[in-house]
């Protein structure tokens, strides 16, 4: 059977653990695995804007053997219309994985459906599980480990980002706190499920209004931006009631000794971070957008032994 990553629970805890060991392998060698080797080619569809995914999933196919076909949505047959399931069955018979970034999430699962090689989502409106590789990639090599960890996030619980920490955290056994203002609460399923999976990892999952009382003892916290792609012109004040939870020195200073700051970034600085934690000593920032790359050259190469 075809395995795919549309979500962080598509990995169990003991293939996400594999996926991260490998990460770290391909960390300190960069062409260790050659999966792709021939070279075979993976497509990456793009619905929506990037400068990570995009870069790193180029640069991480080319490392792996292989090569990448790069295509944006609004250009392709499927902005005119072709449907998603003729695409995923023409793009099954030229490449070996189908990388795909766009809104909703069940395009990507309807791509899967009937994809005959992997899928990858790389982003949706509701998950972003490469990003949480990447990040609990970062988190095991600045704290040592991740079962136990306490990870805090603040700003759009109902997110990609949020939605990604609450499942792939649970799934990693993290302590997940969710920190958002009233109507930016996660969905309840995903809360549900994530609360599933750390009861079977000893992990937890908790919803806190106060920011404070959520940074509190924390090992890690997380921001993401307050606006979303696709959210720029809803009509939503978001800026009155996020200001509480924007990540900055004060706030931080409830957190535990030597805990660290993740932002997948783009960052908006002065809005849900400020200059002085992204650039300051407890921001791991730069390893986590490194890390991206490791990440997803691991899960691609799990992905094609699967
Ligand atoms: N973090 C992230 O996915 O960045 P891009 O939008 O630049 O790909
Ligand atoms: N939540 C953000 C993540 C960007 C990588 C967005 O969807 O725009």
């Amino acid at each position: 059977m075809v395995r795919h990553l549309l979500r962080d629970d598509d990995l169990s805890p003991a293939e996400q653990a594999e996926v991260l060991d490998l990460a770290d392998r391909l960390k300190a060698d960069r062409f260790a695995e050659q999966p792709l080797a021939g070279p075979k080619a993976v497509a990456v569809v793009f619905d929506k804007s990037s400068t990570r995914t995009r870069v790193s999933f180029e640069a991480g196919i080319t490392q792996l053997g292989g090569s990448a076909v790069i295509l944006e949505g609004s250009t392709s047959q499927l902005g005119r219309g072709e449907t998603i399931s003729d695409t995923s069955r023409v793009l099954s018979r030229y490449v070996d994985a189908i990388v795909w970034r766009t809104s909703g999430q069940e395009r990507v699962e309807e791509m899967a459906s009937v994809a005959t090689v992997p899928v990858v989502n790389a982003l949706t409106d509701s998950y972003h599980p490469c990003q949480i590789l990447a990040d609990l990639q970062t988190i095991r090599e600045r704290l040592g480990r991740l079962a136990g960890v306490t990870l805090t996030y603040l700003g759009d619980g109902a997110n990609n980002i949020a939605h990604s920490l609450l499942l792939g955290g649970a799934t990693a056994g993290l302590h997940v706190r969710i920190a958002s203002p009233a109507g930016f609460t996660p969905a309840s399923d995903v809360v549900r499920d994530a609360k599933a999976r750390a009861d079977r990892t000893g992990g937890s999952v908790t919803l806190i209004a106060d920011p404070h009382a959520a940074v509190t003892g924390a090992d890690v916290v997380v921001t993401d931006t307050w606006t979303s792609m696709g959210q720029e012109s809803d009509g939503l004040d978001r800026v009155a009631p996020f200001r509480p939870y924007q990540v900055n020195a004060e706030l931080l200073g409830r957190a535990a000794p030597g805990a660290i700051v993740l932002h997948c970034l783009p960052a908006h600085r002065g809005e849900e971070i400020t200059d002085e934690v992204i650039d300051g000593p407890a921001s791991a920032v730069w390893d986590e957008a490194e890390n991206r790359l490791h990440a997803q050259k691991a899960l691609l190469t799990w992905l094609l032994r699967a």
